[in-house]
């Protein structure tokens, strides 16, 4: 079973994005650095193709730094394109996006020619949380539902710049079976569109084979990476269940539970910071996987 999920409230987003563009100088993309080409939405670079393009890899806390690089470096090689990784709460980095900003626009920013900035990104992605950080109040929440019609909201950070929400509600769009088990992984699509039990085990299955440490750390289910490495994943799966708890009467495990605890364990960072894709990987699920 794969997992696809793409409201038809969509099309909304897509022609009001596409009117909003036109006045637009830069672009922020904001993608899960756990996730980051998953959680990006392939709508948008078909319609902001000549914009200058800020990717911010947000919730960098929460993934792994060598691979966060390594997804910087990719992006940092397109065209037009910058990329920075941040924690959206903290204000030193959310800051300096206006210095990114002008460096991809440098002829924008004065009171004549202010710079007109659209920030973009899929439900939960931490929007809300940085135009917060960098208006520097409480000023944006999202309202993350089908057919709740959103005020454009503008804000002004410094005299002649200018941040613009996106108008209505970006969703993710998935291209490829493995990035809507990784969104749903993340919590990034409702619960609704996917199973917990099958989302779980792959994600255990995917740290078994590049975690297994973390693994090992928080659910101690064998005496070492190696024998925790040579276990089947649904055995892999079951014993965390064992260990954590999550057992029904007569002692079976209970998968929905042993699942609602891994994905917890992921999504809150006490597995540890991870990151659960690669550009490589992400290309070859692209070439060899299951299109959608
Ligand atoms: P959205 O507008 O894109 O839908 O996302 P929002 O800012 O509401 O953020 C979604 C969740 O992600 C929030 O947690 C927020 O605190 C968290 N978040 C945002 N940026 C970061 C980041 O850089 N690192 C980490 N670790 N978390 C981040 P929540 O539990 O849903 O809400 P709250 O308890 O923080 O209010």
């Amino acid at each position: 079973m794969s997992i696809q999920w793409f409201p038809g409230h969509m099309h909304l987003t897509r022609k009001a994005i596409g009117e909003r563009v036109k006045t637009i100088d830069v672009v922020i993309e904001m993608v899960d650095a756990r996730l980051p080409a998953s959680s990006a939405n392939p709508m948008l670079r078909e319609l902001l193709e000549h914009k200058p393009n800020l990717k911010v890899l947000n919730k960098a806390d929460l993934a792994d730094a060598a691979r966060t690089h390594e997804w910087l470096d990719w992006y940092n090689q397109q065209h037009n394109t910058k990329a920075v990784a941040m924690d959206g709460h903290h204000t030193a980095p959310a800051r300096a996006l206006i210095d990114a900003c002008m460096a991809l626009a440098p002829s924008r920013g004065t009171m004549d020619k202010p710079m007109r900035v659209l920030i973009c990104g899929i439900p939960n992605v931490g929007k809300s949380t940085l135009i917060n950080t960098m208006v520097g109040r409480r000023a944006a929440k999202a309202a993350n539902e089908p057919g709740v019609t959103r005020q454009e909201q503008r804000f002004s950070l410094q005299d002649g710049f200018y941040l613009f929400d996106t108008p209505g509600v970006l969703w993710p769009r998935i291209i490829v079976a493995q990035s809507g088990y990784n969104l749903a992984a993340a919590g990034s699509i409702g619960r609704n569109a996917f199973d917990d039990e099958l989302v779980a085990l792959e994600l255990v299955a995917y740290l078994q084979r590049h975690y297994p440490q973390a693994l090992l750390a928080r659910y101690p289910v064998a005496d070492n990476v190696q024998a925790l490495t040579a276990m089947a994943d649904h055995v892999l799966f079951d014993e965390v269940g064992r260990k954590r708890g999550a057992l029904l009467p007569g002692g079976r495990v209970n998968a929905q539970k042993a699942a609602e605890i891994i994905l917890q364990d992921f999504r809150s960072g006490v597995l540890g910071r991870l990151t659960i894709e690669t550009p490589a990987e992400f290309q070859e699920w692209l070439a060899t996987g299951e299109r959608l």
